[in-house]
């Protein structure tokens, strides 16, 4: 009996309790092995809430300054390893007031004065959050300025389009490079986005209906660096629409990525054999010798699907909960620190691989298709005042008979060509070359020479702007 009040009396809420809890309950409800990574923001929102209280003199100096003081040897002992959490106490905010209780004596209680588990843990998990979306960001334009400068140096090689996987037209394969740099931006202000929207500070809804205790939030977000202060305590501990939004960029940019790797596992098979990746990120098969394999984009595409998962668990937790904190929401953690590491991951790894991109251009040229200069000779007769859908049916006759005669679109003569429409002048011909093809799509966001140059100075200068914008932006976890 006696151990087990001693049991239950460890528990920050034992004292209502005469019975230990069960281990199956200890295991089963415990988050710490999830939320530790909330450590370090966790101690930053307990020392902006503890000056808090110190200002407000619902702590006196004296007890103010030896709770700081304790923080920062909560914070030593965790970054050193000398202390260790124990999931018996259920979270790591737990965790912290105990260990911190231990180390000050008593006066440890007072941290949690005016101060709920629900509004911590929404203030901590924000911290981090936040602390995340800069990284993110910042590694997106590390990826879009490696695609930039690719495309750069691969100004000018012509590559093929494709529409439903078939040769469709032209392009440069700077422009190809470049519409993922595109996507990438909007990842990017999607991200930026969700910095706005969580711009603001829940610590000091409480439990559900605020305090009567007389705090000032307003000096808690200053210090927590938010420029806005919820503004319903109901709403501010009930809330998970920052992680399912971040859950959802994830998934998109994921989405994003599983494209290009679709591509890259594509171009790199023997049949298209259009680039080629660098060794150090290919991987070998323990059977078939001559294999390298594109594993870093297959991995990537089978990712995204977690990404996903992570984002439909979160909607699912979420639906029908009544208000305000229900411990359902506990389970936010792992998935938003999956798609979060998941992330980082698949960015760090790109930025690297595609640096080493090499592209095969008398492979790209081989097996461009004639075909695919169709679109040209139809506009041409456009510009000679002949209705596109005319134009269209011409040359979709004039491909069906050169395929019959197994010709190719290069080799017909000016005489043919004048038989199909006698709008066809002898510059006709001309046109019957890939670059010139491209050369011809100047129209804005198109794929001419021009376009893509000035596209590309267009990033290079977008993104040398961005640089330093986020330094200082959001509380790092750190003091
Ligand atoms: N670890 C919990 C979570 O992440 C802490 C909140 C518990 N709150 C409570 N009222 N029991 O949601």
């Amino acid at each position: 009996m006696k151990k087990k009040k001693k049991n239950q009396k460890k528990k920050l809420w034992g004292s209502r309790f005469s019975k230990p809890t069960h281990e199956l309950v200890e295991s089963f409800t415990e988050s710490l092995s999830v939320d530790s990574q909330l450590a370090l923001f966790d101690i930053a929102g307990s020392r902006a809430h503890v000056k808090m209280l110190g200002k407000c003199k619902i702590l006196s100096q004296k007890e103010a300054k030896t709770l700081l003081g304790g923080l920062d040897k909560v914070e030593k002992d965790f970054l050193s390893g000398k202390w260790k959490p124990n999931p018996k106490l259920e979270d790591i905010h737990m965790n912290i007031e105990t260990y911190l209780t231990k180390l000050v004596g008593e006066v440890g209680g007072k941290v949690h004065s005016a101060r709920s588990r629900n509004d911590q843990v929404a203030t901590a998990t924000r911290l981090f959050l936040r602390h995340e979306v800069v990284s993110i960001i910042l590694l997106i334009e590390r990826v879009q300025s490696v695609l930039v400068k690719l495309a750069e140096s691969y100004y000018g090689v012509v590559f093929s389009g494709y529409t439903h996987l078939q040769q469709a037209q032209p392009i440069l394969f700077s422009h190809h490079l470049l519409a993922y740099v595109s996507m990438l931006d909007r990842d990017k202000s999607r991200f930026e986005d969700i910095l706005e929207r969580t711009d603001v500070l829940p610590l000091g809804a409480g439990a559900m209906a605020g305090t009567s205790l007389p705090i000032d939030r307003e000096y808690v977000a200053k210090l927590l660096k938010f420029s806005k202060v919820s503004e319903n305590s109901m709403d501010t501990v009930a809330d998970r629409d920052d992680l399912i939004e971040t859950a959802s960029a994830c998934a998109i940019l994921g989405m994003h990525f599983s494209r290009m790797s679709e591509e890259l596992v594509l171009w790199t098979s023997s049949e298209f054999n259009y680039i080629e990746l660098d060794e150090s990120f290919c991987t070998g098969s323990s059977i078939m010798p001559q294999k390298m394999n594109p594993d870093v984009a297959e991995l990537t595409r089978g990712k995204t699907g977690r990404l996903y998962g992570n984002l439909m668990t979160l909607l699912t937790i979420m639906k029908g909960l009544p208000l305000a904190y229900n411990r359902d929401m506990q389970e936010d953690k792992g998935p938003i620190m999956d798609s979060i590491a998941t992330v980082k991951a698949i960015l760090e790894i790109f930025e690297q691989m595609m640096q080493g991109l090499k592209v095969n251009h008398d492979e790209v040229h081989l097996k461009l298709n004639d075909f695919a200069l169709a679109t040209d000779l139809a506009e041409y007769l456009v510009k000679k005042g002949m209705p596109f859908r005319q134009a269209h049916g011409v040359i979709g006759g004039l491909v069906s008979s050169t395929l019959l005669e197994r010709k190719q679109l290069r080799d017909l003569t000016s005489a043919d060509l004048k038989q199909a429409s006698k709008l066809f002048g002898k510059e006709a011909k001309d046109l019957l070359s890939f670059r010139t093809s491209v050369e011809g799509k100047a129209s804005l966001g198109g794929t001419s020479p021009k376009e893509v140059k000035k596209m590309i100075s267009v990033w290079k200068k977008r993104l040398s702007k961005n640089k330093g914008k986020y330094n200082g932006k959001c509380l790092s976890g750190k003091k």
